[in-house]
């Protein structure tokens, strides 16, 4: 039996990949599984927090009791997370790969292949920042962010937590073809402003539980 201490909690989290329109059948994504994201639901859940998931397309089954919302580009994960946090959440995690740059102007009729063009050339712009924009609204009083990096993991990491304004950053070294996206398990390293821990490697669903640990251990730490 889990000690429901989270009860009367709201978690908001995102997970899996967005999903950015080039035309009406064509699009622009990229690997993430969601499984991480999806741990970590359930670890909130099962401390008795309500969850929103909010996700986009995965092959995964959230799970029961969890309030999930399936989202497909970057702008609609963030409208939803604006409208599930109306009411200020306790914490937001963002584990969802969000796409950089989505088309400047999605065709709304599918492109048509030019006989005579051997290369085209697709205009992109940048998708909001997700969690910096949430950070920035203060729509959780914790804000949970992670960082895939190759090189200098920590210190890129600790400049993400700070540009971003989060209060823990979850790193980890994607260089390593052993752990992390579309694998079962994961080594992180857990940063926060004058903190750092990386627990040993383990199942996504069991580092969930930790790392959920880890945050409520914050949540109670911090001063707000
Ligand atoms: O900047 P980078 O993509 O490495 O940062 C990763 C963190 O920021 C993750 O928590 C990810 O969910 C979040 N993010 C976001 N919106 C973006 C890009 C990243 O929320 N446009």
């Amino acid at each position: 039996i889990i000690e429901q201490d989270l009860l009367g909690q709201h978690w908001v989290i995102t997970a899996g990949p967005t999903m950015e329109a080039i035309d009406p059948v064509r699009y622009i994504s990229n690997h993430s599984s969601g499984k991480m994201g999806y741990a970590l639901a359930e670890a909130a859940l099962k401390r008795g927090a309500r969850v929103t998931l909010v996700s986009g397309q995965v092959q995964l089954v959230a799970p029961h009791g969890v309030e999930l919302v399936s989202v497909k580009s970057a702008d609609d994960m963030l409208s939803t997370c604006e409208q599930a946090m109306t009411k200020q959440a306790d914490v937001f995690i963002g584990a969802a790969a969000v796409a950089d740059f989505k088309m400047k102007t999605a065709c709304d009729q599918k492109m048509k292949k030019q006989s005579d063009a051997d290369e085209i050339t697709l205009t992109l712009v940048k998708n909001p920042d997700i969690i910096a924009t949430l950070a920035q609204q203060k729509r959780a009083k914790i804000m949970v962010g992670f960082a895939a990096e190759t090189q200098h993991v920590i210190e890129y990491a600790k400049s993400k937590l700070e540009r971003k304004g989060l209060d823990i950053i979850i790193a980890n070294d994607v260089s390593r073809t052993d752990i992390g996206f579309n694998h079962d398990s994961n080594q992180v390293t857990v940063i926060t402003k004058d903190t750092i821990w990386s627990p040993d490697k383990a199942a996504k669903s069991e580092l969930a539980v930790q790392l959920v640990e880890a945050i409520v251990q914050y949540s109670i730490s911090a001063k707000f």
